[in-house]
């Protein structure tokens, strides 16, 4: 249905506009790449007209001196011709690249400020889409859409202007198939519009399903979806391949029809013009004059045709254009308007009644209230999706308290300026992920200010300096993509690095004992022990062992604080955590 809107006949003039304004920083270029486009169009008619010449006067009545004089101007004007076709191809292609370049780095810095939220509810599928093959076919408005549509149409009017001015009766009578030609030209247009749209969209979709099964391909395998999963898609991609082949039909008719109109113009371009040289009194046609008039006759037969392909790309691009700005004017970022500078912070968290809901159904953080002093160690335990992850998120801003309010050092993190929080707060979660590059940029994570000493001197704290080194290349080490180059207990302490290149007064280890082996276990505990020295942290874990010692220990249930206290004084209280230590320690 939106895209059946979005595609209305009447061409969005402002869209339009709006990606020519990208060509502004290239104005010289694009002015240059008009010009030529006017230039070729000027030019196209001369080569038939002296053919004309040299036929009618140096070949019905030989003059070989002239012949070859002109056959060396016809030569010249036609490499003229070509060197500025070349020049208008290159640079309408360089523009139509250079500006969706720009369209898309700037859609992606925009996607990057989007809250987490937005994610949740956007299937990642069509926002790759929008990034890579919407942001493509704008390129086309410039390439194939705009200039040659321009360029067509001048060619055109350029050509009927002579055909007229030279002959009107030949032009008239050559022209009599032009109705028809019309006429298929508009019923091809809308067709093929129509399955550009079905195409399109079955890409689109083509592309979320793929992308949904990859990632979640551990949960496809795990209950046994194959079968049933590779049917879905492979009605999708049937459908995929039926709107193609109803593409393909309607070129394989309508090119035929084109030709066949045209043959038909030739035909009666010649019978009229013989007749007029054989009966009238006073000729006006001449076999020089039929040739250049068979050659005009393909002139515009040509653009004729691939006109209605081109307002269709230019539709498609705009379609595109469309979707892709109202991404960008999408504003669903966390508000960060925050003035004062976090330089320093000792690391005081205050939660104050907080509540939080995902969806607005549930709360998963309900009227939760905690306070850590500076320096101190805080525990959280509880059952998986008891909202300890949650809790996390909304002190790094990630996700917005729908009520409460959580200070730090007694300010309000919302007054803060959203990066300078986030760089005070350092942050190891649960699934360390890994982009497919050096360690070193994933320990930086392109942040240029970060230097290497900074980062052999956080993974010499954390213990990861020795075994980074003897990988092939050291910190240049390559991971791959997600990382599955490395152990999961490397991957946790690369990520250890990651929070403590920045020198966080306050850290926050979310389950990162959870997931690897023993050999391991014991280098992230002896990290984890030295990496929390001095600073604020907060500890979520499942293995009570490495928790014993923290300051405070929280227990949470459904977004609720149950139980609160040292580990003795839990012990003690004999609730959930002494049940939870009991079965663990039994183990
Ligand atoms: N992005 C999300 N959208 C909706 N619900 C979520 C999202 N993330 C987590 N939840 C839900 O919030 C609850 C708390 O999750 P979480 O904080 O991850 O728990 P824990 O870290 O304690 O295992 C769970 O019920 C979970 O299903
Ligand atoms: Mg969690």
């Amino acid at each position: 249905m939106k895209q059946q809107r979005a595609s209305g006949r009447i061409m969005d003039i402002s869209l339009v506009k709006r990606v020519l304004s990208y060509t502004h920083p290239y104005a010289i270029r694009f002015r240059t790449t008009i010009l030529l486009t006017v230039l070729l169009a000027l030019i196209s008619p001369v080569r038939p007209w002296l053919i004309q010449y040299t036929i009618d006067h140096f070949i019905m009545t030989p003059d070989v001196s002239n012949l070859l004089l002109f056959c060396v101007i016809m030569f010249v004007i036609l490499l003229l011709e070509t060197l500025l076709q070349y020049y208008q191809t290159y640079l309408s292609g360089w523009l139509g690249q250079t500006v969706i370049r720009d369209i898309r780095s700037r859609l992606f810095k925009h996607l990057l400020n989007f809250r987490l939220a937005y994610f949740d509810n956007t299937p990642i599928g069509t926002l790759v889409t929008r990034v890579v093959n919407d942001i493509e076919t704008i390129a086309d408005i410039f390439s194939e859409g705009l200039l040659s549509i321009l360029g067509d149409l001048m060619k055109l009017v350029v050509v009927l202007g002579v055909m007229f001015y030279i002959d009107w009766k030949l032009s008239i009578v050559s022209l009599i198939p032009l109705p028809f030609l019309i006429l298929a030209t508009w019923v091809f247009k809308n067709g093929i519009r129509k399955t550009f749209l079905q195409v399109r969209n079955e890409v689109a979709n083509l592309n979320a399903f793929t992308q949904e099964h990859i990632t979640g391909m551990n949960i496809v395998q795990a209950f046994n979806r194959e079968n049933t999963e590779m049917n879905r898609f492979r009605q999708i991609n049937q459908r995929h391949r039926k709107a193609h082949i109803r593409s393909v039909w309607y070129y394989s008719i309508f090119f035929p029809v084109v030709e066949i109109l045209s043959a038909i113009s030739i035909a009666l371009l010649v019978l009229w013009g013989t007749r007029d040289m054989i009966y009238s009194l006073s000729p006006t046609a001449s076999p020089g004059r039929i040739i250049e008039f068979i050659l005009y006759v393909y002139m515009l037969y040509r653009p004729m045709r691939q006109l209605a392909d081109r307002f269709n790309t230019l539709q498609m691009g705009i379609v595109s254009a469309e979707r892709v700005f109202r991404l960008i004017d999408t504003v669903d970022s966390i508000p960060d308007t925050g003035h004062v500078h976090a330089t320093y912070i000792k690391g005081n968290i205050q939660f104050e009644n907080i509540s939080f809901s995902y969806t607005g159904k549930t709360r998963e953080i309900d009227n939760l209230s905690l306070y850590i002093e500076q320096g101190k160690k805080l525990a959280i335990v509880g059952a998986t999706g008891s909202g300890k992850t949650t809790l996390i998120s909304l002190l790094t801003r990630m996700y917005e308290c729908n009520e409460g309010r959580i200070l730090i050092d007694g300010t309000d993190i919302r007054d803060f300026p959203l990066q300078e929080l986030q760089q005070h707060i350092g942050v190891v979660l649960q699934d360390v992920f890994l982009f497919s590059d050096t360690i070193s940029n994933n320990i930086r994570l392109f942040n240029p200010e970060i230097t290497q000493k900074q980062i052999e001197r956080a993974s010499r704290i954390v213990g990861a300096h020795d075994f980074i080194m003897q990988l092939p290349g050291g910190y240049d080490y390559n991971v791959r993509e997600r990382g599955v180059m490395l152990s999961s207990g490397q991957r946790q302490l690369i990520s250890f690095i990651r929070a403590l290149v920045y020198n966080p007064n306050i850290l926050v280890l979310d389950e990162a004992t959870s997931s690897i082996d023993t050999e391991s276990e014991q280098l992230i505990q002896q990290a984890t022990a030295r990496i929390t020295e001095g600073r604020t942290s907060i500890i979520i874990a499942h293995r009570l062992s490495t928790i014993q010692h923290a300051d405070t220990i929280v227990v949470m249930e459904k977004g609720k604080i149950v139980e609160q206290g040292t580990h003795d004084e839990l012990i003690r209280l004999n609730g959930i955590y002494k049940r939870m230590s009991d079965l663990q320690f039994s183990r």
